[in-house]
């Protein structure tokens, strides 16, 4: 395999980061300046994009903030223009913004509406970010695109709850897509014999972001169309259920999250996770229960996996 950009050939490039407006974007977006990149965060929320992309120049950053909705390609593609314009190239592109994604009750009974606005975002975003920037990386000769996933779909389903209750199956059916891209990607760059990589990271842990309340920004187009029999998430809410589940809740903190993607470059490493968890025992199990045609017995549950960690990913966004 060839040999690509260290975190050292960075300084002076660009990077890309959508979702950037906040949580683990922003904290990619503040890493990349710090390694001595352009940045140019995107996001769907004006204002606090507008507030993060200041944080970064505030720290002495080149950063630009452009506001992106990537469900719409036009959208993703000014985007890759207005990176272009602004700083001369792309060179890293992280295909971050994600929606939580919850649908209540059973997957028969998921509005069609969260499936759509979790698709669109989840997985067409992702396809979007994929169309616009890998030619244009390809033009640059080298390059890394890297998908957001997560252990709950990337692994497998969360598929019970903290409540005991069925678990959304719309986020973690997205995050299975982001993989398989990722996957398929990676396959196609490697075909053309370009330097250009796909990488998958797995942010791990409990992360204190906005994905838990994402329903506090739901676009109208895709309102429910069904009435909620339950109160939307809050990460408090969230907090409390696990805690009297027995579970001590810590957060991750997002800069480690951002170190597994610049250590992840320089090592060139596919898969950007941190070291192994409990959670890696969901790989484990699910591969030995196809390789016997068993019983999917490795299905996460969320109440039993925290019972035996309280550190692994399988279990959150
Ligand atoms: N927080 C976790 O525990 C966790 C774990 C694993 C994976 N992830 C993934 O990490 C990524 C970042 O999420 P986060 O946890 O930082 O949450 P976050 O809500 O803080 O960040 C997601 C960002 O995406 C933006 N976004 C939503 N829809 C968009 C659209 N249509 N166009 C452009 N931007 C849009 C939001 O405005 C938000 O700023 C997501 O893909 C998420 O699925 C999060």
């Amino acid at each position: 395999m060839p040999t690509m950009s260290r975190v050292a050939d960075l300084r002076g490039k660009t990077a890309v980061v959508t979702g950037g407006a906040g949580g683990i974007g922003q904290a990619l977006g503040r890493r990349f300046g710090r390694a001595g990149m352009k940045v140019v965060l995107a996001d769907v929320l004006a204002e606090p994009l507008r507030e993060a992309t200041r944080a970064l120049a505030d720290e002495g950053i080149e950063a630009a903030g452009v506001v992106t909705d990537v469900t719409d390609y036009t959208s993703v593609e000014a985007l890759a223009d207005a990176a272009r314009d602004r700083f001369g190239g792309v060179h890293v592109v992280c295909n971050n913004a994600g929606t939580g994604a919850v649908s209540e009750g059973y997957l028969w009974e998921h509005d069609l509406a969260d499936w759509r606005w979790g698709i669109d975002v989840n997985v067409l975003g992702v396809i979007h970010g994929i169309k616009a920037f890998v030619p244009i990386l390809l033009e640059a000769g080298e390059g890394h695109l890297i998908n957001t996933c997560s252990g709950n779909g990337g692994f497998a389903p969360i598929a019970r709850g903290a409540m005991g209750g069925p678990a959304t199956a719309v986020y973690p059916m997205t995050k299975a897509a982001v993989l398989c891209l990722t996957e398929s990607l990676y396959t196609h760059l490697e075909m053309t014999g370009t330097r250009v990589r796909a990488h998958v990271l797995f942010p791990g842990g409990f992360l204190n972001t906005g994905i838990w309340e994402s329903w506090r920004h739901r676009p109208d187009r895709y309102a429910a169309t069904q009435q909620r029999r339950t109160p939307e998430t809050t990460l408090a809410g969230v907090v409390d259920r696990f805690e009297a589940a027995g579970a001590h809740v810590e957060f991750t903190p997002l800069d480690t999250v951002a170190d597994l993607v610049i250590d992840g470059i320089a090592a060139e490493r596919f898969w950007m996770m941190g070291p192994p968890t409990a959670a890696d025992q969901v790989v484990s199990k699910k591969a030995a229960s196809i390789l016997a045609r068993g019983e999917p017995d490795y299905l996460v549950d969320v109440l039993v996996q925290h019972a035996e960690s309280t550190s692994d990913e399988g279990g959150r966004p």
